[in-house]
């Protein structure tokens, strides 16, 4: 298996591949590299036919993801966040489309583009200590890499405006009630139950597996126009120095903790 990455790590155990978000000393934040590696790790197990399934988990154990970079997000301007926001969008396409199953193995924060990188799975299992949710609009902008057309796909028009409108964070039992992960198994048993589950979607027919994922996303499937809607106005967002300026304050706020 391609190994060279400098964000990710690429692993298989028998058919099942375990992609790793791996910048644990920034809670796996999801930077440009990070998005190029995950392409290109998506392209190589598509074609790997020993691959049968895929699992998504972040290094460490405090998250899964804290969501795109914030050293980035402070640098962007309407132009390139034109450019941010749609490659984000591609990526994560990409992986809903991929013709095997798809797990994430939430520990920890899964929020911003981490959360959207989830949304972006087949299935979502978490640790206990897992809390979801989407900060953005605290900064004076929006999700931009798909959330605000597969967050209500997924939970519903109402839970994703309360996520997206009020930013409120949600702790793993209150996902799961809400459909927002699967199942919900102590910290020490994450990694176990991924692998069992991904264990389970190895031993199915890989054709018809196939088959029922292409089928049902062609009824979740989320519109081009709805991507281009929410990427229009994440850029508008950009153009404001108000937003900029938040986002500024939001990291040095944190760190004066
Ligand atoms: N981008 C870049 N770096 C991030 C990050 C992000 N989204 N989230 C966390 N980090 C980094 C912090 O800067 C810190 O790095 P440092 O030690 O070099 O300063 C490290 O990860 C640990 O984060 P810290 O904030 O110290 O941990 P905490 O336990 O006090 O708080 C969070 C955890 C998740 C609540 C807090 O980090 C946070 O709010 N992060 C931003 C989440 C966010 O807004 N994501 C959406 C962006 S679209």
């Amino acid at each position: 298996m391609s190994q060279g990455y400098r964000t990710i790590k690429l692993n298989q155990k028998q058919h099942t591949a375990w992609i790793t978000l791996d910048r644990p000393d920034k809670l796996n934040a999801i930077n440009e590299i990070m998005l190029e590696e995950l392409s290109e790790a998506i392209d190589i197990l598509e074609e790997d036919a020993n691959v049968r399934c895929v699992v998504i988990a972040g290094a460490g154990e405090r998250a899964f993801s804290a969501g795109a970079d914030l050293t980035e997000l402070r640098k962007l301007t309407p132009e390139t966040a034109k450019e941010f926001s749609v490659k984000g969008q591609q990526v994560f396409s990409k992986l809903e489309d991929v013709s095997k199953p798809v797990v994430a193995a939430i520990v920890g924060y899964a929020l911003g583009g981490g959360l959207e990188l989830a949304l972006a799975c087949d299935f979502r299992v978490a640790a206990d200590n897992a809390e979801l949710g989407c900060p953005e609009l605290k900064m004076g902008f929006i999700p931009a890499w798909g959330a605000t057309q597969r967050l209500p796909l997924i939970v519903g028009a109402a839970e994703a405006k309360r996520l997206m409108m009020l930013g409120e964070r949600v702790q793993a039992d209150e996902a799961c009630k809400m459909g927002l992960v699967d199942k919900v198994v102590p910290l020490k048993e994450l990694e176990a139950e991924a692998e069992a589950l991904a264990q389970r979607l190895c031993e199915l027919p890989p054709a018809a597996l196939k088959h029922v994922k292409v089928a049902v996303n062609s009824v979740t499937k989320v519109s081009p126009d709805g991507l281009k809607k929410e990427t229009e106005a994440f850029v508008r967002l950009f153009s404001l120095k108000e937003t900029r300026d938040k986002i500024g304050d939001f990291g040095s706020q944190r760190n004066k903790k």
